[in-house]
C-alpha cells in the first residue's frame, strides 16, 4: 500500500479494490455478484458511468444505450465501468423549477463520485440543469472527467415544417391567445414537436450548455451537436470510454482542462451560440467550485463584442440537426478562429487549432463566417444601474433591436400568481410602451428562480399585434424563449433588492447600448420605500427548500450554496466496516 492509502497503482480504487485483508474482500465480494471474475480488480482504472436515464426526464430516456456504448470503450480500454445514478432533472417536469434542485444534484454527483472507488468519470448528463449540476460536483472532487451529452432531439414537425423545441411553443400559446390559432392545432403542434430521445433541439439551455462544454474542451467533438438517436453518438460515447481510461492512465485530472481558458472560451462560444442566459448562472456556479474567477464583468468583456454566427431558434431560423449537419461546433470553432483560444487542450488531447484545421462548414448560411455575421455584438449583456446594483442580464440576440434603448412606465406584479390573475384583466392599465415588472422569483424569493422572466403579453395586446414588450424581474428565462427582457435581477426582491421598490407608473430606463437598467424615481423616495418595505414571510422551514433559502447566493454569483463553494479533492475517505 502507498502511503494515501491508494495502493499498488497509485490509482485511488486501488485502496477498496487492491486490498488484501477483510476490507478487500469485503469490497470485492459484494461486487462480484454482478459476476465479475477476479482479474477485473487487477489494477485497471476503475470508471464510474454518471447515469441521470430517468423517465420522469424526457430527454434522458436513451441513457441506458449510451451507457452501454461508454461500457465498450472502457472495457476496449482496459479500465472497469460501473455505472452509478443519480438525481436526474427533467426540466419540463418537476416543479418548482429544477433550478431549486440543481446545487442539490450537484452534491449527489460529487459525493457519489467522492464516496465510490472511482478513478475516472463519465457524466452523462444533457437536459438543462444536469450538465452544470455534474460538472459542479465533478470540479469539487476533481477526478478526470469527460461528458457525453444526451444530444438534441429530432426537429419538430408540424404541417410540413420544422419546429423548435420551446420557442414555438412560447410563439403558438400567443397566437392560440390572440385567437390566431385553434386548441385542435395546438394539440397537433405538441405531439410534433417531441419525436424523439435528446434534448430541446433549439438553442435552449440544454445545446448550450452542450456546445458550450464542447467549446471548453470538456467533451470529444461533435458532443454539442450530433442528435441523440444519431449512431454517431453512441460512437463518441464508446470513445468517450476510451478515452477516459486513457486520461486516468495519464493522471489527468478535470482541473487541467477546466482553467480559465477553457471558460473563456466558453464565453465566447456562448455569443457565437446565441446560447441561453441560464449559460451566465451555470458557468459562475462550475467556475465557483473549480477555484477559478470569474464574474458578471467576465461576461461582459468577453462576450459582448462577439458577434452571433449560428442561425438556430430562438435567436434565428434553424434547429440542432441543421447545426449538425452544417459542421456542428467544430465548423463554428473553425469560424471562430481566433476570437477563442485556440491553443486550448481538452479530453481528445488535442487542441482547439488541431480539430478546427480539420473542421469543415458545410453551410455557411446556418454557421456564419466571421465577417457575415447574422448580427454583431450579440453576446449577453450585463445590466447596471439603482434597479440592479450587482446586475442584470439581457439577451440582446434574442430581443427586439428597437426595444433595448426604451423607457416606460412600469405595471408590477409582485408575484407569478399576481401575474396570472391580472395580465388578461382588458382594465389592466397598459400599454405597448410600458414595462413589465415581476418581483419574488429569485433564488430566495420563489424558491429557485423559475423560469417565467419572459412574461406572456397582455391578450388584449396581443390581439392589437404586439409582439414583444420590455419585461424585467428577478427570474429566469427558458433557453428557448425570447423577447427584451431583462433577467437576474440582483439583489433579487425579496431579500429587499431595489426591484422589490418599484411601484406601478414608475419609469424605469433601459439601454443595453451602455449597460443600464435605471430606476427614475429619486434617492430619498427610494429610501423612503425601502424604510417601509416588509420583507414576504418565510413560507418553507424544513428540509431542502429550508437550507436552499437560508444558503443559496444571488444570481450574480450564479445562485450555488455558500458552502458548496471550492473543492474538497478526491482523498480516499475512512474505511466503512
Ligand atoms: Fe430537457 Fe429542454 S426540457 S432539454
Ligand atoms: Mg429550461
Amino acid at each position: 500500500m502507498h502511503k494515501d492509502g491508494k495502493g499498488d497503482s497509485g490509482l485511488r480504487s486501488r485502496a477498496s479494490y487492491g486490498k488484501q485483508d477483510k476490507d478487500g474482500f469485503i469490497h470485492r465480494s459484494w461486487m462480484k455478484n454482478q459476476g465479475f471474475p477476479d482479474h477485473v480488480f487487477d489494477g485497471r482504472p476503475v470508471i464510474g458511468i454518471c447515469q441521470t436515464f430517468s423517465e420522469f426526464n424526457p430527454c434522458h430516456t436513451h441513457f441506458r444505450e449510451l451507457a452501454d456504448a461508454v461500457k465498450r470503450g472502457v472495457w476496449e480500454a482496459g479500465g472497469l465501468p460501473l455505472e452509478f445514478p443519480t438525481m436526474s432533472l427533467g426540466e419540463t417536469q418537476i416543479r418548482p423549477t429544477a433550478m431549486l434542485f440543481r446545487n442539490l444534484m450537484s452534491m449527489d454527483v460529487e459525493e457519489s463520485i467522492r464516496g465510490y472507488a472511482m478513478d475516472g468519470v463519465v457524466l452523462l448528463g444533457g437536459c438543462d440543469k444536469n450538465t452544470p449540476a455534474q460538472l459542479m460536483g465533478a470540479a469539487s472532487v476533481d477526478l478526470p472527467a469527460i461528458v457525453v451529452s444526451s444530444g438534441p432531439m429530432l426537429n419538430g414537425k408540424y404541417r410540413g415544417k420544422d419546429i423548435g423545441s420551446g420557442t414555438d411553443v412560447w410563439r403558438f400559446s400567443e397566437d392560440v391567445r390572440a385567437g390566431e390559432m385553434t386548441m385542435a392545432e395546438f394539440t397537433a403542434a405538441e405531439a410534433g414537436m417531441s419525436r424523439s430521445p435528446g434534448t430541446c433541439m433549439t438553442m435552449g439551455t440544454a445545446s448550450t450548455m452542450a456546445c458550450i462544454v464542447e467549446a471548453m474542451g470538456l467533451s470529444l467533438s461533435y458532443n454539442g451537436t450530433l442528435p441523440g438517436v444519431d449512431a454517431r453518438r453512441k460512437a463518441m460515447a464508446h470513445m468517450s470510454g476510451v478515452r477516459i481510461v486513457e486520461l486516468v492512465k495519464a493522471g489527468a485530472k478535470l482541473s487541467d482542462i477546466l482553467t480559465r481558458t477553457a471558460f473563456e472560451n466558453g464565453i465566447r462560444a456562448c455569443a457565437a451560440i446565441g446560447g441561453s442566459t441560464n449559460a451566465v448562472l451555470h458557468l459562475l456556479a462550475i467556475a465557483g467550485r473549480a477555484g477559478i474567477s470569474l464574474d458578471l464583468d467576465d461576461w461582459q468583456a468577453l462576450g459582448a463584442d462577439l458577434p452571433l454566427l449560428v442561425d438556430l431558434m430562438p435567436a434565428g431560423r434553424y434547429l440542432m440537426e441543421d447545426f449538425h449537419y452544417a459542421g456542428g461546433m467544430p465548423a463554428l470553432i473553425r469560424e471562430l478562429g481566433d476570437a477563442l483560444d485556440l491553443d486550448h487542450v481538452g479530453v481528445s488531447g488535442r487542441s482547439l487549432r488541431e480539430i478546427a484545421a480539420e473542421a469543415a462548414n458545410y453551410n455557411q448560411e446556418i454557421i456564419r463566417p466571421l465577417d457575415q455575421p447574422l448580427r454583431e455584438k450579440a453576446g449577453l449583456t450585463v445590466l447596471r444601474g439603482n434597479l440592479a446594483p450587482r446586475g442584470a442580464i439581457i439577451k440582446p440576440s434574442a430581443a427586439s433591436p428597437e426595444l433595448l434603448v426604451h423607457r416606460g412606465r412600469a405595471v408590477v406584479f409582485t408575484s407569478i400568481e399576481d401575474y396570472h390573475a391580472r395580465i388578461d384583466d382588458p382594465d389592466l392599465d397598459v400599454d405597448p410602451d410600458c414595462i413589465l415588472v415581476l418581483q419574488g422569483c429569485g433564488p430566495c424569493g420563489y424558491p429557485g428562480m423559475p423560469e417565467v422572466g419572459n412574461m406572456a403579453l397582455p391578450r388584449k395586446l396581443l390581439e392589437r399585434g404586439v409582439r414583444d414588450m420590455v419585461r424585467v424581474s428577478d427570474a429566469r428565462m427558458s433557453g428557448t424563449a425570447f423577447g427584451t427582457v431583462v433577467l437576474h435581477v440582483s439583489p433579487e426582491s425579496s431579500v429587499g433588492g431595489p426591484l422589490a421598490l418599484v411601484r406601478n407608473g414608475d419609469i424605469i430606463r433601459l439601454d443595453a447600448q451602455a449597460g443600464i437598467i435605471e430606476l427614475e424615481v429619486d434617492a430619498a423616495e427610494l429610501a423612503a420605500r425601502k424604510e417601509a418595505w416588509i420583507a414576504p414571510e418565510r413560507t418553507y422551514d424544513r428540509g431542502w427548500y429550508s437550507l436552499y433559502i437560508d444558503t443559496v447566493m444571488q444570481a450574480d454569483e450564479g445562485a450555488d450554496l455558500t458552502f458548496l463553494r471550492g473543492r474538497s479533492g478526491s482523498v480516499v475517505t475512512r474505511e466503512s466496516h
